[in-house]
């Protein structure tokens, strides 16, 4: 079978034959891979930067966003049966007995770093024809969500943010007035900063948790993206249009910020005009760039002076996969045009470098089993 993989050490990127996988254990469930999302970790991984193959591999396996159909489970797998729809977790525990994280199935706060993570650190991805995995990493997919299932695992990203900005805010008296027919957050204004994937599925988390949502990002307006956002009614403001000051005058107090840009710059200038009590979340990964300089004493009094919390967040756990697969369904019910142009290209296996080394479009998709 073939799949898409990374050979750092000769720097190739190419596409190889494995042999077919085989369920060696009850708990273990085999899938066909029906399509893997590409993003910037992956480029990351074919540009070199990042990514490790297996203990005596010379190759990664390259693929973390997925969507499968079992095609056969081991004797003991209690919550599957072939022809279920999964999305696979990325991220799996460390060895160490002390990882309190880890040892309570919340690998996505490993405190030792030794974890190992699908298609990305030390354990090939799902980019390939065949997987067996085990049945506790697997999450069962409806099948009215066979066509948008691959953006399940990008929208954990925002999913997980959400749920911590809902556990932080309980500090202090954040429920907005009850009104009758209004959602919970209606009183709350939210800027999602970057019109990527994760972005634009950060908005519409918080478009349907009741935020008035903007989302804040460099290209100028009109531009597909933000199209895209203003039709599940976020606004779109563009940074090369408007400073952080004409943000402010346009959006008001600021809530929560939820940074999907990895621009650490255009981030920190936005979170030094953060509300009062207000939450930023970074989601970003930025590349290491030139120091530049910020206005520390304004960062530390905003921080002191306005009760400000500030938090990062990487990967999920099972509640932000839960919340990814119940909240799809709503979207694709309320939003049915917007999460489909979500995906703007679907490429075969062999074309897998294409979506990878071309940053165009928005989630680009890899077909491994079924229709193009
Ligand atoms: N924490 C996690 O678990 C996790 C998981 C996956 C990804 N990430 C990170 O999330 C971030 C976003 O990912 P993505 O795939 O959505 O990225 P993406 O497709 O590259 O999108 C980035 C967006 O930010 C905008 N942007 C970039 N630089 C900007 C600047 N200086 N000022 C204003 N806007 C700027 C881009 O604008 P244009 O549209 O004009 O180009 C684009 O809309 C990345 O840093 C990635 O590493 C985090
Ligand atoms: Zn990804
Ligand atoms: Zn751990």
């Amino acid at each position: 079978m073939k799949a898409g993989a990374v050979f750092p050490s000769t720097r190739r990127v190419d596409v190889v034959e494995l042999a077919e996988p085989k369920i060696t254990s009850p708990n273990e469930v085999k899938l066909r891979m029906l399509e893997i999302g590409v993003c910037g970790t992956d480029r990351e991984i074919c540009n070199f930067d990042y990514g490790t193959p297996p203990g005596g591999s010379e190759f990664l396996v390259l693929g973390h966003e997925s969507l499968a159909e079992v095609v056969e489970t081991g004797a003991g797998v209690k919550r599957f049966r072939a022809g279920d729809l999964v999305v696979s977790m990325v991220r799996r525990p460390c060895s160490h007995a002390d990882c309190v994280a880890c040892r309570s199935g919340r690998q996505d706060f490993c405190y030792t770093g030794d974890f190992v993570e699908r298609g990305i650190k030390e354990c090939h991805g799902f980019m390939t024809q065949f997987v067996v995995d085990e049945e506790t990493y697997l999450n069962p997919l409806p099948r009215e969500l066979r066509d948008v299932g691959v953006l399940i695992e990008p929208l954990t990203i925002a999913e997980k943010a959400l749920i911590q900005v809902n556990l932080v805010q309980q500090r202090l008296p954040w429920g907005c007035p009850a009104s009758p027919g209004k959602s919970a957050h209606y009183c709350h204004r939210a800027v999602v900063l970057g019109a990527g994937p994760v972005g634009l599925l950060g908005a519409m988390v918080l478009v349907n948790s009741g935020f008035e949502t903007f989302v804040y990002s460099r290209s100028a307006k009109p531009n597909p993206k933000a199209a895209l956002a203003e039709s599940f009614g976020a606004k779109y403001i563009s940074s090369m249009q408007y400073s952080t000051e004409q943000l402010v005058e346009q959006v008001g107090q600021i809530d929560v910020v939820y940074e999907a840009v990895g621009a650490s710059q255009m981030a920190i200038e936005v979170l030094q005009v953060l509300g009062p009590d207000g939450v930023f979340v970074f989601t970003g990964v930025p590349r290491h760039g030139d120091p530049v300089s910020v206005d520390t004493d304004l960062l530390m009094r905003n921080l002191v002076l306005k009760n400000q919390m500030v938090l990062g967040t990487v990967n999920a756990g099972p509640d932000a996969f839960d919340a990814a697969i119940r909240d799809l369904g709503v979207f694709y019910q309320r939003w049915p045009a917007a999460v489909r142009a979500l995906i703007t290209g679907r490429y075969s296996i062999e074309e897998f470098r294409e979506p990878i080394f071309d940053r165009s479009g928005i989630k680009n998709v890899i077909v491994v089993n079924g229709n193009r």
